[in-house]
């Protein structure tokens, strides 16, 4: 519609009814804003509010720690505590647990850190390797060669009562950090108490 047209059709206040052409004209107006509303609210949300767009990290038992002989790296699973409602056996989420020779843990994320295939684990040469492009990763997770960018996104762990737990509970990414650092974790609470031993 024209400037032209508008200055027709707008009545002078007090003069007359509106058209039904303005009238018309101002519903297309004001479905227009819901309009934008609505495609504004999801993006706004996301923007603002870290939660939106990230789930809550927490700990997850992994399994008691004899499963995990020293000096060997084992696979392992754990049920997403963020499931999806479609979600059924992939809501089982695998990861590669290694019990390093001086006692310590290194937990992995089994995703590749170039586009997201499984890796696995190979004893004999002890390396991670990628099936899809090739990259490969020492049994630090560190990048050993190919297309990944880094090495192996790693969980924050910690073992209590004979048990290993790991803080984790959505995928990383390039801007989504592995490891959570030391000062963002929650305590592990077990029953609505917290575990200290
Ligand atoms: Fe692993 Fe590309 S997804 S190398």
């Amino acid at each position: 519609m024209t400037e032209q047209d508008m200055q027709h059709d707008t009545p002078e206040p007090g003069t007359a009814k509106p058209t039904r052409r303005t009238m018309l004209y101002r519903i297309g107006q004001g479905l227009m804003a819901l309009g934008g509303l609505l495609i504004a609210a999801p993006v706004v949300s996301y923007i603002l509010d870290p939660g939106f767009r990230r789930f809550k990290r927490s700990w997850i038992d992994l399994g008691p720690v004899s499963q995990f002989p020293q000096g060997h790296i084992r696979f392992a699973h754990y049920n997403n505590p963020n499931p999806a409602p479609t979600d059924g056996d992939l809501s089982k989420i695998p990861c590669w647990v290694s019990h390093r020779s001086d006692g310590s843990f290194q937990v992995f994320y089994i995703n590749c850190a170039h586009l997201g295939c499984p890796v696995r684990w190979f004893e004999q040469s002890r390396l991670f390797m990628c099936p899809c492009h090739g990259g490969v990763y020492y049994e630090d997770g560190s990048r050993a060669s190919g297309p990944p960018p880094r090495g192996l996104y790693e969980y924050a762990n910690q073992v209590k009562g004979g048990r290993l737990y790991v803080f984790g509970g959505e995928i990383p990414n390039l801007s989504i950090p592995g490891k959570t650092p030391k000062d963002q974790l929650t305590p592990l609470t077990l029953n609505g108490g917290e575990v200290t031993s």
